[in-house]
């Protein structure tokens, strides 16, 4: 049988006989006892002392048994009474139980009556005292639990490991009562780096940018990344392989902290201390689950990291590969030396200027400068006459777009480049070629080289003819705006040389 919640028992009765012989009762039945002659003698008792029980005569001088039930009950709600009745037809059990009494005894009674009404009663305590615990534990729960799903949410959206780190601190500090803790995960050289901390001052460096490194992963600390194991200890003084503190450290009372691994993978730690209260297991489990959650993120965090890095070098790779393939072209045609390059550049810029997508942006500027690709297989001496072409030599000249296409379309890009190749020379009535492609049928990307293709060969010099100049090209681009070339990047590609002073360089 668990504890008696009854131990301090006040007996009220004006007959001083009588108050000995129940205090006798109650001292034989193990519990302590204090006494009252009166309600007002009483009422001055209850309210310097603490007890867990008042058995009071009904019929009193001055006040009687229920008055001073009723008072004491309006501040102590809790505290409850067992009415002794001389004769029990004066009150009935319901006045008396309505009044507030937890029972009523009619007197004579015996030393086993008594016990028995005082052990119901203490049971009631006990059940309802247990019912209140499960409810403030099941409230304590869901409160964890949202806090905790919100946490999740949270992390989502955050990147910089900074931020997850602080936020996970936030909230074990305030789901333990934790006055202080930190937040840590391990570097690649395997220190503890803890961008949220609020007591790691000591043994640390600060980094310039504010950031807590522990130097050496002694103490608690490295205690839980060796063992691989959570650490709860409530009286730190007296736990002597954990005590060793270095020197300047705050005084540390209590002590909670638990590895945040993903399988056998250690990737940091979460701890708290100094909780004015003693921390219990549901403040481990709690613990743990954070460490769990953040763990996770910052496994996810690292792999995002990783794929951007893989991403990053492929990219290059890439670009170093349409840089070579792109001056393939004009060792051969020195002519159109460094028109793809300024195409890409001016065709990237437009992109940028009308708004679009990273995507749409680069796959602007890597077709941009291996558009003309395709020219490799055109003869060189077409390439380079002077004077005008042929229609049958014209059409082996458009060929490129065509070639091009199919130098292209087996590789793969991230972008649509063998696409945008393939209709740089398409114009927006069905007029262009090779397919006579009309309006949106045309990738937007393509509509966008096409502009900057004819920009900029107006403006730069060719073996047949001079350079026409900026005005001439600008003239082309307005006059065919929305008839042969996309009309937004007409007006892009204006705003940049009339408003925004672009230069081909
Ligand atoms: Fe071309």
């Amino acid at each position: 049988m668990s504890e008696s919640l009854i131990r301090r028992i006040l007996v009220v009765d004006d007959e001083e006989a009588y108050l000995s012989v129940v205090k006798q009762l109650l001292h034989r039945m193990g519990y302590s006892c204090e006494t009252a002659l009166s309600a007002a003698e009483a009422s001055e008792k209850i309210s310097t002392d603490v007890f867990d029980l008042v058995v009071s005569d009904i019929r009193m001088k001055g006040r009687n048994g229920l008055e001073l039930m009723r008072d004491v009950r309006s501040g102590q709600p809790h505290l409850n009474f067992i009415i002794m009745t001389g004769n029990a037809a004066d009150y009935s059990y319901s006045e008396i139980i309505d009044a507030g009494a937890s029972d009523f005894i009619s007197k004579p009674f015996t030393a086993g009556e008594l016990k028995a009404k005082i052990e119901r009663i203490d049971k009631e305590k006990r059940i309802l005292r247990n019912l209140s615990l499960a409810n403030e534990a099941l409230h304590r729960q869901v409160a964890v639990n949202t806090s905790i799903a919100e946490l999740s949410g949270a992390l989502m959206a955050l990147s910089s490991v900074e931020d997850i780190s602080r936020i996970v601190l936030k909230h074990a500090m305030q789901l333990t009562d934790s006055p202080q803790g930190f937040v840590g995960y391990l570097d690649r050289e395997g220190r503890l780096v803890c961008p949220a901390t609020s007591i790691a001052k000591w043994d640390t460096v600060v980094e310039p940018d504010g950031i807590v490194v522990v130097r050496r992963l002694g103490g608690m600390c490295g205690w839980v990344l060796k063992h691989r194991r959570p650490i709860l200890t409530n009286r730190l003084k007296e736990d002597s392989c954990l005590s060793r503190m270095p020197q300047g450290h705050p005084p540390m009372v209590r002590f909670l902290g638990a590895p945040a691994q993903v399988g056998e993978t250690m990737l940091g730690q979460v701890a708290v201390a100094n909780a004015p209260r003693e921390y219990t297991e549901e403040d481990l489990a709690i613990v743990q689950r954070l460490a769990a959650i953040y763990a996770l993120r910052i496994q996810q965090r690292w792999a995002e990291e990783e794929l951007r890095q893989t991403y990053g070098r492929l990219r290059n790779t890439l670009e170093k590969t349409i840089h070579s393939l792109g001056s393939v072209l004009e060792m051969r045609d020195p002519y159109t030396a460094g028109h793809q390059r300024r195409v890409s550049e001016l065709a990237c810029a437009i992109a940028l200027e009308m708004g679009q997508p990273e995507a749409v942006v680069e796959g602007v500027r890597m077709s941009g400068l291996i558009h003309d690709i395709g020219k490799i297989s055109v003869p060189f001496e077409l390439l380079s006459r002077l004077g005008k072409l042929s229609e049958p030599e014209m059409s082996l000249v458009q060929q490129h777009s065509t070639s091009g296409y199919n130098i292209l379309k087996d590789i793969e890009f991230p972008w649509p480049i063998a696409r945008i190749v393939l209709e740089h020379h398409e114009r927006l009535d069905g007029s262009g070629y090779p397919q006579g492609l009309k309006g949106d049928e045309i990738l937007l990307e393509a509509r966008i080289i096409a502009v900057a293709d004819v920009t900029e060969a107006m403006s730069s010099h060719r073996p047949y003819r001079p350079a026409l100049g900026m005005d001439l090209a600008f003239e082309e681009i307005s006059k065919n705006r929305g008839t042969l070339y996309d009309p937004d990047a007409v007006d892009a590609c204006l705003r940049l040389f009339l408003a925004k002073k672009y230069r081909f360089e």
